[in-house]
């Protein structure tokens, strides 16, 4: 249970921030229906990341790494926003300056109406050649071709960062700038199983951010951060942005 006194305190520290940064995970989105990666029914309990979520894998079989992605679509699509995600698009409307970094590729943020926002694993509607290296919107779920392909006939793939693929370097630098000036960081719904929340969250910390975890379960960042919230972020998000 998380009591009021850390609620009054996470408030405080938001209304009193010029810059603002949230660092979301997949946790986010459990309220809305679509599965987390780890935990009690967590996509990676079922599938084996190293045959669906790598460039080998891809390689190997693009088909059975669409079809994949194919249902995991149709649940996105399914899903709507919920009160955590809609609270983080009002929190951003109140900011000075804002930044939502996102290892989500479901599209939620968006869809709630946050502007600000980097997603930094890629986005499960977009696609991209692997011939001419085009990134193009598909929005159709169930597709009507597997695999897709670009105008230029090229095999398309998912436009997400697999395991062994390096992060947007330029998007990347961009978000350390930011961090670098954050009063405020909230992170919200990640294992920090993969490390770069961790990393972000250390390095806004060692710029002086006050960070500030909200989880239902212990997680990598409890031990980092200066204020731990335990809690669902569809029930918490919205107490936080009554401000
Ligand atoms: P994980 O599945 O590793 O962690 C989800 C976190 O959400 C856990 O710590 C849960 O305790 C927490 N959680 C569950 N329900 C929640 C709720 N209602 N409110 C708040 N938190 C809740 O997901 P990520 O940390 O996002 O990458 O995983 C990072 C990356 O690993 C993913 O982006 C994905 C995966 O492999 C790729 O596929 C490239």
């Amino acid at each position: 249970m998380v009591n009021s006194n850390s609620i009054s305190i996470a408030r405080q520290r938001i209304r009193e921030s010029r810059r603002l940064a949230v660092i979301t995970g997949a946790g986010v989105s459990a309220e809305s229906g679509i599965p987390t990666f780890r935990g009690p029914g967590g996509l990676w309990r079922n599938f084996r990341a190293e045959e669906l979520a790598t460039p080998e894998a891809f390689k190997r079989d693009p088909k059975l790494v669409w079809e994949w992605y194919d249902w995991r679509r149709g649940i996105c699509k399914q899903a709507q926003p919920n009160p955590g995600h809609l609270s983080l698009a009002k929190i951003e409307t109140t900011a000075t300056e804002f930044l939502l970094i996102t290892q989500n590729v479901d599209g939620l943020h968006k869809r709630a109406g946050s502007k600000r926002i980097a997603e930094i694993h890629g986005n499960i509607w977009r696609a991209r050649c692997t011939l001419c290296g085009n990134e193009f919107d598909l929005e159709e779920t169930p597709l009507l071709e597997i695999p897709p392909r670009c105008k230029c006939k090229g095999i398309a793939r998912p436009d997400i960062v697999w395991f062994g693929e390096t992060y947007d370097q330029d998007l990347l630098e961009d978000i350390l700038d930011f961090l670098s000036g954050t009063d405020t960081l909230i992170t919200v719904g990640t294992s920090g199983m993969v490390p770069m929340p961790v990393y972000l969250t250390r390095h806004a910390m060692s710029h002086g951010a006050f960070a500030i975890d909200l989880n239902p379960d212990e997680s990598e960042l409890s031990g980092i951060v200066n204020l731990s919230l335990r809690g669902k972020a569809g029930e918490i998000l919205p107490n936080l942005t009554e401000i």
